[in-house]
């Protein structure tokens, strides 16, 4: 079963694979569907990008898809999400894409449906295919992880970005450095040094903002001060290394984590980021689906 559900779960021959799959796609190329296959996107919390990508992808790939809406299903009946995917395996969906509040969501699910399941993030847990867009987007630029010093900065602690990409960077031979308010510093996550933000900023090749994720905080957090304190402000960006990139998962919170005006920078490789999430989960789709697609074939044969 090709479920997808944090990037430790993949090896790094597997993860090349993907980025390779992606690149072919992103060059025009790549498996697509040639039999009818259903794939349905249930979103539990709020998403543009991973939400519109995936969507895009599966157009892309011709697949059907089935758009799940939380609060226009018998999920507001109190339908629990395992009966939820039970009924749409029942019904004929070949794949599921879930994004939820809870973390590791899928548990619920694993070994118990026999469709694969696609993380499109979890609470605060994990979140790979941004994870798998994230490592397209530096191997476009840097050609490879090795020896790259990569800072992630501000809130580490509720991130799934943070923590899927923390481990994978490293284990591909990254240095990763960590940076933002101490509140939000993360003890579980120790793929990183904690360092003082111009420090980080000037030692990167790669600077991953993050979105303060105000929907997970018991207390609001203060916006105020924060771009001075820990953001990217455009004096920041004057020390960064002349070939340095920066990156955001997106969405940004304009002119508290990054100066506005630096969104759109030469430096920037945001919206490139964005690009890139279609052709990453345009491989991630194939890696689930293929398979079904092969056991397709030997059904027809089976019957004819
Ligand atoms: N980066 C990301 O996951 O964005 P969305 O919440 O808009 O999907």
């Amino acid at each position: 079963m090709s479920n997808l559900l944090t990037m430790n779960q993949l090896t790094n021959e597997e993860i090349h694979a993907i980025l390779e799959d992606a690149e072919q796609y992103k060059s025009g190329q790549g498996w697509k569907a040639l039999d009818t296959v259903f794939v349905s996107n249930l979103f539990f919390e709020p998403s543009t990008r991973t939400r519109f990508s995936f969507e895009v992808a599966e157009k892309k790939l011709g697949l059907q898809v089935l758009n799940f809406t939380a609060e226009h299903s018998s999920v507001q009946k109190g339908e629990t999400l395992y009966d939820t995917v039970k009924t749409l395996e029942s019904i004929g969906a070949n794949a599921v894409v879930i994004r939820h509040q809870q973390d590791h969501f899928f548990d619920d699910l694993v070994g118990k449906v026999s469709i694969p399941v696609i993380n499109a993030g979890d609470g605060c847990g994990h979140h790979p295919t941004q994870s798998l867009l994230d490592l397209l987007t530096i191997k476009q630029e840097f050609g490879q992880f090795k020896d790259l010093t990569i800072s992630i900065h501000g809130d580490i602690r509720h991130s799934r970005v943070a923590r899927s990409n923390a481990e994978v960077l490293t284990r591909l031979g990254a240095r990763v450095l960590f940076s933002g308010p101490a509140k939000w510093q993360d003890p579980l996550n120790t793929y990183g040094e904690y360092v003082e933000v111009d420090e980080a900023i000037q030692q990167s090749d790669v600077v991953m903002l993050l979105r303060i994720q105000h929907e997970r905080h018991e207390e609001k957090a203060s916006a105020q001060d924060y771009l001075q304190q820990y953001g990217l402000t455009k004096e920041r960006e004057k020390q960064m290394k002349q070939h340095a990139i920066i990156m955001h998962p997106a969405p940004v919170n304009r002119g508290v984590e990054i100066d506005g005006e630096l969104i759109e920078c030469e430096r920037s490789r945001i919206f490139k980021q964005m690009e890139n999430g279609v052709f990453a989960r345009m491989a991630v789709l194939k890696r689930a689906l293929q398979q079904i697609e092969q056991n397709q074939e030997v059904m027809k044969h089976a019957i004819y």
